[in-house]
Formats: structure tokens, sequence, C-alpha cells
């Protein structure tokens, strides 16, 4: 089964002379369980993907489809049952003044839970924190610690789609590998589909099955990971970017 199908997807900002279309007739497809990953350099729309399918960019025309459902212009709160989203920045993403427990906790309420206790003990060990760091604020936390409590509160719903959107590139280059080996094992104990965004090619290479190249909007070729292996593509931009990187 197709977890998500994306057709023909156009992004904008702004109109009139302001007008950024910052996707254009973007077409994918991912797979249950696949792990698909989305590269290009800084502004070619790799975040406008995400977001779109999110509910976090307004202006969009195209199809989305979660499950084999297409999605309209409003997200029902079921939706971020289904699908959840992990940002780059940890730092911005998680509120001054709310300990772990209540990130965690509130969204497992919204979400519906009541076994809350358990569920944020659950959660804390999943991401490796474990319940030390139950009742302490962003501040208490470094980076890679931070990101471990975002990713556990995109869990908190049990979602089967994660976007995640350069999870790793605000960290320390020592904790990266930690926080992929990570999202690595929370894939296959939960079941996840992951779509990632990176402008690195070697973290694409060790964690998706398939990506895109994106170069100015548009998706110009999807690779298997074999092809990026080999070096094999057709198109001369992702050719120029795999013979790039190292
Ligand atoms: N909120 C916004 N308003 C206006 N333009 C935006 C906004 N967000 C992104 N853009 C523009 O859309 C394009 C794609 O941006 P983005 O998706 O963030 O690229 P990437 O994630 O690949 O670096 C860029 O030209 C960027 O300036
Ligand atoms: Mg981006």
């Amino acid at each position: 089964m197709k977890m998500l199908e994306v057709q023909d997807l156009n992004v904008w900002f702004g109109s009139g002379r302001d007008r950024v279309d910052a996707v254009k007739h973007a077409t994918f497809d991912v797979a249950q369980g696949e792990s698909f990953g989305l590269v290009g350099e800084s502004g070619s729309g790799k975040s406008t993907i995400l977001r779109a399918i999110t509910g976090l960019a307004p202006d969009w025309s195209g199809t989305i489809k979660v499950e084999g459902q297409a999605i309209g212009h409003k997200r029902p709160k079921t939706f971020f049952k289904t699908v959840q989203m992990v940002f780059q920045d940890p730092y911005a993403s998680l509120h001054p003044r709310h300990s772990v427990d209540q990130v965690l906790g509130e969204t497992l309420q919204l979400h519906g839970f009541r076994d809350i206790d358990a569920r944020v003990v659950r959660l804390l060990d999943d991401v490796g924190l474990g319940q030390k760091f139950r009742f302490r604020y962003p501040h208490q936390l470094s980076g890679g610690q931070r990101q471990r409590v975002a990713i556990a509160r995109a869990l908190a719903p049990e979602p089967d789609l994660l976007l995640l959107d350069e999870p790793t590139s605000a960290l320390d280059v020592s904790v990266q590998a930690e926080i992929l080996n990570l999202l690595a094992d929370l894939r296959t104990e939960h079941r996840l589909t992951y779509v990632m965004v990176s402008h690195d090619l070697s973290v694409v290479g060790h964690m998706c099955d398939r990506l895109a190249v994106m170069k100015d909007g548009e998706i110009v070729e999807v690779l298997g990971v074999d092809a990026l292996r080999h070096k094999n593509a057709e198109h001369p931009y992702s050719r120029h970017l795999l013979e790039a990187s190292v």
C-alpha cells in the first residue's frame, strides 16, 4: 500500500509580483514502511513540500493522498494521528517554559489518551532519555536531548508517517549519528514510514531507500539507493550532486 502519494503539487507564497513558486509539479509516492529522502540545495523547496503535506503552507494545488485518502486544505485533528513532523531546529520547536512532562502530557491529552503517565514514561524510554528527564525544561537539555523530546512528541499520537526536516542539521556533528541511529531504530520498532529532508547525501544514502532530487522547486529525478551508491543518475544535476558528494 502507498502511505503517501503526491501528484502535481504546486506550492506558492504571496501573490502578484511577490509570488514565489516554491514547489512546481512535484510528483512522488512513498510506500508503507519506506524511508524516502528529499535532497537538493537550500531554497529548492524541500521543507515546503513537507509543510504543504502537514498543512503549514496554505497555498497549494495538486493532490496529496495519505493512506489512499486525498487531503483537503483543512486538516482534521485525526490527520495528526497519522502524520507528524519533526523540525530542523530543536531550540525553536520547544516552548521554553514547558517541561518535558508538559510537552508530552499535553500532546497525549490532545489526542485523547487516558493513560498519560505510563505513556510519558514509555515515550521517554523510546527516545533513549529515560525518566530522569521528565521534569526538565528545555534550557536544561542539550540540542540532541531536545531533538529527542521533539521526536517523542511526534511519536506520542502513534503516527504512521513521520516527516523529518533536516532533523540533525542543527546539532553538533558528534550527536548527529546518535539521532540518526535512533530514528533508524524507531522506524523498525514502530513500523514507521519516513520522508526525510536533508542537504547531506550521505545522510540520505544511509537512511533512505529512495530519494528525490530537487532543484528550483522541481523534482528532477527519483533515485533508488543503489543508483545513489553507484553514482548512477540520469539527470545532469543529480549527477553533479552525486559527484560532489564523497
Ligand atoms: N513563508 C515563506 N514566504 C515566502 N517565501 C518562502 C516561504 N517559505 C519558503 N519560501 C521560499 O520558497 C523557496 C523554497 O524554500 P524551502 O522549501 O524552505 O527550501 P529548502 O527547504 O529546500 O531549503 C525559497 O525560495 C524560499 O525563499
Ligand atoms: Mg529547508
